[in-house]
C-alpha cells in the first residue's frame, strides 16, 4: 500500500509516546507510523499490544544518538515526518546523573535533526519535537507560562530539554528546517511508569506502603490527562503553523498534598477501604534538590488558533487512571519486579 505519509515516531513506547502512536495507527489507517524506541527501562511494547498488528505499525528498536541506524530507517522506509517524544525524562534521575539527559535529550535530538535535514531535500515535511513547560523554570503565586515566557529551566532535565529547544528553533532559523513544537504541563493516565508521583502513588495505596511526599508537599503541578496531550500533538502536527510553540495545558492547579490526599480518598471508595484509611499512609520526605515551585500553562494560543480543548475533568480523567491501573494490575508488577526495586530503594529508604 502507498502511505500518504511515512511518520516517525520517536519514544513511542513510552508513556505518552504509546498514547500518540495509538492514536495516530487507529485513526490515520493512510499513514505508516513507525515506532522507533531504544527501550530504555521507561519503554515497554506491551504499553501497545492493542495496536502491534495493525498493518501500518512497524516497531524499529534503535537509538536516537546512533546516525547510522537512523539514515537507514529514514532511507529504507521513507520517512516524511518526525514526531519526536523519545527522551531521558524523569527530575529526580537527572538529578542523579545528568549526563545520559545530556546524550538523548541533546545529543540525539541534534542527531535527528541532521538526518531530517539531510533526507527532506524536497516536498512537504513536518518535524514535531514534543517538550516541557519545565524550561520556562518556576512560577511564584501569580502568572502562567506563555510561549514567550523567557526560558528558566532549573534542573538537568529541564536544561537539556530546554537545550534541545533551542536546537530545535536553530534548524528552522538556519537550514529552514520544518519544524514545529509544543510544551506541556504534567501528564497522567494509563502505562505511566511508576516513579512519577501518580502512578507511584496508585502503585503504594494499593500495597498500603508510605507515600512519599517531597517537602511539605506544597509544590504546584498543571495536570493533563495524557489521552489530551496525545490529541493537542495530533492537532499541531497537523495544523499548527511551521516555526512555532504551542503550549499545552488544561488550567489544572493542584499543590502535591492536595492531590494525594484527593488520590487517597478515591482509592479508599474504589479498594472498599475505611474513609481516611489510606492517608495514614503519607510520610513527608526529604525535599527534592532544586525543586520548582509551581507550573502554570497559558494554553490560549492552542485553543484560539487551532480549537483544542482537553476533553475531560481532572476528576473524570484520574478515575479513569486508577481503573485502569486495578485492572491492569499485571502491568505494573511486572515493572516494579525487576529494576524498580533498586531505584525505589536508592531513592527513598531513609529519606
Ligand atoms: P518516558 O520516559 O515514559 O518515555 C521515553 C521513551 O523514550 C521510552 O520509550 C524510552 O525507551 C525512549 N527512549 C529513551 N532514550 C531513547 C533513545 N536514546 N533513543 C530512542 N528512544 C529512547 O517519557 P514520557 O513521559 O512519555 O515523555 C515523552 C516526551 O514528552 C519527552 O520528550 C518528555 O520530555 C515530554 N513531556 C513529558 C511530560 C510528562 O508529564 N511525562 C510532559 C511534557 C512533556
Ligand atoms: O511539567 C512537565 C514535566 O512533568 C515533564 O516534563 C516531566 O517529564 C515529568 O516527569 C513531570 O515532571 P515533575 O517533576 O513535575 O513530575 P513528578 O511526577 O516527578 O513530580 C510531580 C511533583 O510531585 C513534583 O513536585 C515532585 C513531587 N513528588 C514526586 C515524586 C516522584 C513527590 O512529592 N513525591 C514523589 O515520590
Amino acid at each position: 500500500m502507498k502511505y500518504d505519509k511515512t511518520i516517525l515516531i520517536t519514544g513511542g513506547a513510552g508513556f505518552i509516546g504509546s498514547h500518540v502512536v495509538r492514536l495516530m495507527v487507529t485513526k490515520y489507517p493512510n499513514y505508516r507510523i513507525v515506532n522507533f524506541d531504544k527501550l530504555t527501562y521507561a519503554g515497554n511494547l506491551k504499553n501497545l499490544e492493542d495496536v502491534e498488528n495493525e498493518s501500518n505499525y512497524t516497531f524499529v528498536k534503535g537509538d536516537i544518538c546512533d546516525r547510522s541506524k537512523l539514515k537507514e530507517v529514514f532511507e529504507e522506509l521513507e520517512v516524511t515526518d518526525v514526531i519526536h517524544l523519545a527522551a531521558e525524562s524523569h527530575v529526580d534521575r537527572s538529578i542523579e546523573g545528568p549526563m545520559e539527559f545530556v546524550m538523548t535529550n541533546v545529543v540525539g535530538t541534534v542527531n535527528l535533526l541532521q538526518q531530517a535535514k539531510d533526507s527532506w531535500t524536497d516536498g512537504d515535511h513536518v518535524f514535531h519535537h514534543v517538550s516541557t513547560d519545565e524550561v520556562y523554570g518556576s512560577l511564584g503565586d501569580e502568572g502562567l507560562f506563555e510561549e514567550t515566557t523567557a526560558y528558566d529551566p532549573r534542573s538537568p532535565y529541564s536544561a537539556s530539554k530546554a537545550s534541545s529547544d533551542h536546537f530545535v528553533k536553530a534548524f528552522y532559523h538556519t537550514y529552514g528546517l520544518p519544524i514545529k513544537m509544543s510544551n506541556c504541563s504534567n501528564n497522567y493516565g494509563s502505562h505511566h511508569f511508576p516513579e512519577k508521583l501518580i502512578p507511584l502513588m496508585i502503585n503504594n495505596i494499593v500495597h498500603k506502603k508510605p507515600l512519599p511526599v517531597y517537602g511539605k508537599g506544597e509544590n504546584i503541578r498543571d495536570w493533563l490527562w495524557v489521552v489530551d496531550h496525545a490529541s493537542a500533538i495530533e492537532t499541531i502536527f497537523h495544523n499548527g503553523r511551521i516555526g512555532e510553540s504551542y503550549n499545552v495545558g488544561g488550567l489544572n492547579e493542584w499543590t502535591n498534598i492536595d492531590l494525594v490526599k484527593y488520590l487517597c480518598q478515591l482509592m479508599d471508595r474504589k479498594l472498599g477501604r475505611e474513609e481516611g484509611e489510606s492517608e495514614q499512609l503519607i510520610t513527608y520526605v526529604k525535599d527534592r534538590a532544586g525543586h520548582d515551585m509551581r507550573y502554570a500553562i497559558d494554553a490560549t494560543k492552542l485553543e484560539n488558533e487551532l480549537n483544542w480543548r482537553p476533553s475531560v475533568t481532572f476528576e473524570e480523567g484520574l478515575e479513569l487512571t486508577v481503573d485502569w491501573y486495578l485492572e491492569n494490575a499485571e502491568w505494573i508488577e511486572e515493572i516494579t519486579s525487576g529494576s524498580y526495586r533498586e531505584y525505589y530503594e536508592s531513592m527513598y529508604t531513609n529519606r
